[in-house]
This record gives C-alpha cells, sequence and structure tokens, in this order.
C-alpha cells in the first residue's frame, strides 16, 4: 500500500483514470463534499483527491427535508463556484432526483450541461441495473460516471427511511449484482452509502472499480464524508458513521456572540478598524 504526501504532491492532478490506479495501487481514495468556491478552495489545497459537489446541498445548504427539491441549475450554480477553485482535486458532480432518471435523452442533455457549462471530470448517478443503460451511453460519449449504491437519498419515498441498507440477503444480493453491473457499464468509482461493513468488503473485493464508503465500514478503497458534518456544523445530525474533525457550531455561535456584544457596547471598530 502506498500514501502520497498531499503537501509534496500539489501538482498531481486527479482524472478518473488516476482513481482507477488507486485502487491497484492500494492508495486510499479521500473524497469529501464541497458547495462554494472558499471551502473547495481549503479541501483542493491539503490535497483531497475528490470534491464532490453533493446533491446533499439541497439539505445542508438550502435547508430541505430531502435531496428532491435540487435541480440542474442549482447544481451549476454551486459546481461552477467550486471549479474556480480547484486545480487538482477531479470535481465531481451530483446529478439531482428527476435529471436522469426519465430517459437516456434526458440524462445526455442535463450530464452534458454540467460537463459542458461547468467543466467537471464526471457526474454521479444514483441507482442499480435499472439506470445501466443510460451509464453505458453516458461512458460511451465521454461523460465519466459515479455510481451510488446502498442508502439512497433520491428514493427516500421509496424507502421512508434513511436507515442501514441491505441487511437482508435479498437486497445484499442484488447490491452486489447492481455493483457488477454498473462496472460492466462503465462506472469508475461507485459510492456504497449505509451497508454493512462485511457486504462492502466483498462488494469492494468483486469488483474492478474502486469503491468510496459512507457507512460502508473501512474496506472501502476511499471514503467520503459531507463536509458540513465532519467540521461539526450539523450539531444535530449524530449518525455513527460521522467522524467529527472539528466542532465548528459551537467556534460560530461564540464568535457571533461575541460580535453582537462588542457592536451593542461600542468596542468594535475599535481604533485599529477604523481609517
Ligand atoms: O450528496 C452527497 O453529498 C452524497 C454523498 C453523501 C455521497 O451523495
Amino acid at each position: 500500500m502506498s500514501v502520497s504526501n498531499p503537501e509534496t504532491s500539489r501538482q498531481r492532478v486527479i482524472t478518473t483514470k488516476r482513481v482507477l490506479e488507486m485502487k491497484e495501487s492500494g492508495e486510499k481514495i479521500a473524497m469529501l463534499t464541497a458547495y462554494d468556491y472558499l471551502v473547495a478552495r481549503y479541501l483542493d489545497a491539503v490535497g483531497v483527491d475528490i470534491i464532490l459537489v453533493g446533491d446533499s446541498l439541497g439539505n445542508v445548504v438550502q435547508g430541505h427535508e430531502t435531496t428532491l427539491p435540487v435541480t440542474v441549475e442549482d447544481m451549476i450554480y454551486h459546481a461552477k463556484a467550486v471549479k474556480r477553485a480547484v486545480r487538482n482535486a477531479l470535481i465531481v458532480v451530483d446529478m439531482p432526483f428527476m435529471s436522469y432518471q426519465t430517459s437516456i435523452d434526458d440524462a445526455v442533455k442535463n450530464c452534458g450541461r454540467v460537463m459542458k457549462e461547468v467543466g467537471v471530470g464526471a457526474v454521479k448517478l444514483e441507482g442499480g441495473a435499472y439506470i445501466a443503460d443510460i451509464v453505458r451511453h453516458l461512458v460511451k460519449i465521454g461523460i465519466p460516471v459515479m455510481g451510488h449504491l446502498g442508502l439512497l437519498p433520491q428514493a427516500i419515498n421509496k424507502f421512508g427511511t434513511y436507515e442501514v441498507r441491505a441487511t437482508d440477503p435479498t437486497e445484499a444480493d442484488q447490491l452486489l449484482k447492481d455493483a457488477a453491473i454498473l462496472a460492466d457499464a462503465g462506472v469508475f468509482a461507485i459510492v456504497l452509502e449505509k451497508i454493512p461493513s462485511e457486504l462492502a468488503r466483498t462488494v469492494t473485493e468483486s469488483v474492478r472499480v474502486p469503491t468510496i464508503g459512507i457507512g460502508a465500514g473501512p474496506s472501502c478503497d476511499g471514503q467520503v464524508l459531507v463536509v458540513y458534518d465532519m467540521l461539526g456544523l450539523t450539531e444535530e445530525f449524530k449518525p455513527r458513521f460521522v467522524r467529527r474533525y472539528a466542532e465548528l457550531a459551537q467556534v460560530m455561535r461564540d464568535a457571533f456572540r461575541k460580535y453582537i456584544e462588542d457592536v451593542k457596547v461600542g468596542t468594535f471598530p475599535g481604533e485599529k478598524e477604523s481609517y
């Protein structure tokens, strides 16, 4: 297994081909979400491999209960901001609900817009065998696709819950088949969301393409988290798969309170902050 040092490999531009090579060489893939210029700039500077402009922006940026209301226009707006910041990371854009499921033509039109108008490296689509023809066609015409299996937030109305998926043998078996079908259709990686670790290990060992886990245990070829979750900004959201690397909600509250107090008592701005 090799681990490259982000401090010395700043010039390393990540492509979908490179992501496939990382699986072959055993180098773990680090992916995080970003929705704006500043966060994307920090992520890129410290060497994250993949930046996902996730449709989770529907929840954490727009305040919706689900990702369903997110539009292609929303994704393009946020992806453009991210794109302006990124030099090295591979940018992947989530395609929102009903922008690709409806037909191959719609998928080509909407994914094509994202690739052409934003200039990112790939798109991500949720779903298994039932979207294989769409994936195959997109890949054939030059649009790299990342797959997404397990918990599918866009299918919340079908399942009614965000609980762990594929805990029963029938669903686990279907997921294994879906992974093989997606790999065969040409995806360059597959996100595995909230499934048992053992199943994620089996999928990871059985497909040629890298798996990227979120709540899928340590055996995946890479990991992804929603950036606001790992920064501790979504305080009330506490699933066991999130590791908090900072407690920014508290830092922000303290800063805002101090600012309000300083303004109210008249100590801000001071001499040094005035012209
Ligand atoms: O939208 C998103 O952020 C995602 C990740 C959770 C994988 O799909």
